[in-house]
C-alpha cells in the first residue's frame, strides 16, 4: 500500500497512520517527526527548520522535498508506506510523482483527506501529548496513558509540542487551508483522492479509514 494522509493539523493523521502501519506492517513516514528529530539533533537542516516550525509556517520546499524523497527511496522495496504530512502542497506532490510515479500509475494508491472543523482541531491540539522516547501519541482526555504522563509502551515521559500554542495553531490552520485546494485538486485529477470524516472517536475514524481502503481494494 502507498497511502497519503493529509488534513488540518490535529485531525488525527499521525494517530491513524501509526495504527495502520502497525496493523499492516507498513512504514509510517511523518515529515513533522523527521523535521522535529533533525531539530532535536541540531543538524543544519534541523536548525533551519525549527524557526519555521515554531512559527507555524511551512519549512521551505527545497529543504523538505530532498529529505523526504531520500527516505522514501530507502524504503521502496518494503511492503508499503503511509505518508503523513508530506506532500503538503502541490509542488511537493508533483515532486513525489516525478520521483515515484510510473507511466499511467500514480506514486500513491490513495490520498485520504481527513475532514475536521477548526473547533475540534483546537480542542485536540490543546490536550495533545506524545512520548519523548518512542513518539506514541496521546491526548489528556481522548486517549490518556494508563499512568499519568508516562508512555504505555516504553515508560518514558510525555511532552507537549511548542507549536500547539493557540496562536501558532491558528497560523497553522491558515497555512493548511491556503494549500489544501491545490493538493486536493492534484490528487482528484489523478483519481486517488478520498475523504475521511475525522470527527468521531479514534476507533470510529480507524474503522472509517479501513472501510475506505477496503472499498478501494488497497492492501
Ligand atoms: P506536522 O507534525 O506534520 O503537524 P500537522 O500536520 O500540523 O499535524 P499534527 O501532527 O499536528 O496533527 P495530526 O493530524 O497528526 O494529529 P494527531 O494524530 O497528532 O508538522 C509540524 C510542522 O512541521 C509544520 O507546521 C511545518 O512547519 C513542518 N512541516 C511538516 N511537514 C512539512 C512539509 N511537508 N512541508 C513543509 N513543512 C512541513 O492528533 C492530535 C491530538 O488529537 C492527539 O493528542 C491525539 O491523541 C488526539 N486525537 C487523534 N485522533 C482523535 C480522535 N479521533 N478523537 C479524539 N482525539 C483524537
Amino acid at each position: 500500500m502507498r497511502a497519503l494522509f493529509f488534513g488540518p493539523p490535529g485531525s488525527g493523521k499521525g494517530t491513524q497512520a501509526t495504527r495502520l502501519a502497525a496493523e499492516r506492517s507498513l512504514v509510517h513516514l511523518s515529515s513533522g517527526d523527521l523535521l522535529r528529530a533533525a531539530a532535536a539533533k541540531g543538524t543544519p537542516l534541523g536548525r533551519e527548520a525549527k524557526g519555521y516550525m515554531d512559527r507555524g509556517e511551512l519549512v521551505p520546499d527545497d529543504l523538505v522535498v530532498g529529505l523526504l524523497l531520500e527516505r522514501l527511496e530507502e524504503m521502496e522495496s518494503r511492503r508499503g508506506f503511509v505518508l503523513d504530512g508530506f506532500p503538503r502542497n502541490r509542488l511537493q506532490a508533483e515532486a513525489l510523482e516525478g520521483r515515484l510515479g510510473r507511466e499511467g500509475r500514480s506514486a500513491l494508491d490513495v490520498a485520504l483527506e481527513f475532514l475536521l472543523g477548526d473547533e475540534d482541531v483546537v480542542d485536540r491540539m490543546s490536550g495533545r501529548r506524545s512520548c519523548s522516547g518512542c513518539g506514541t501519541p496521546y491526548h489528556v482526555r481522548f486517549s490518556p496513558p494508563r499512568v499519568a504522563d508516562r508512555c504505555d509502551r516504553c515508560g518514558r515521559s510525555l511532552v507537549g509540542r511548542s507549536d500547539d500554542a493557540p496562536a501558532v495553531v491558528r497560523g497553522r490552520l491558515q497555512v493548511y487551508r491556503r494549500d489544501a485546494d491545490g493538493l486536493r485538486s492534484f490528487y482528484r485529477s489523478l483519481g486517488c483522492l478520498r475523504e475521511v470524516d475525522a470527527s468521531g472517536t479514534i476507533d470510529e475514524v480507524a474503522r472509517f479509514v479501513t472501510a475506505v481502503l477496503d472499498e478501494e481494494g488497497v492492501e
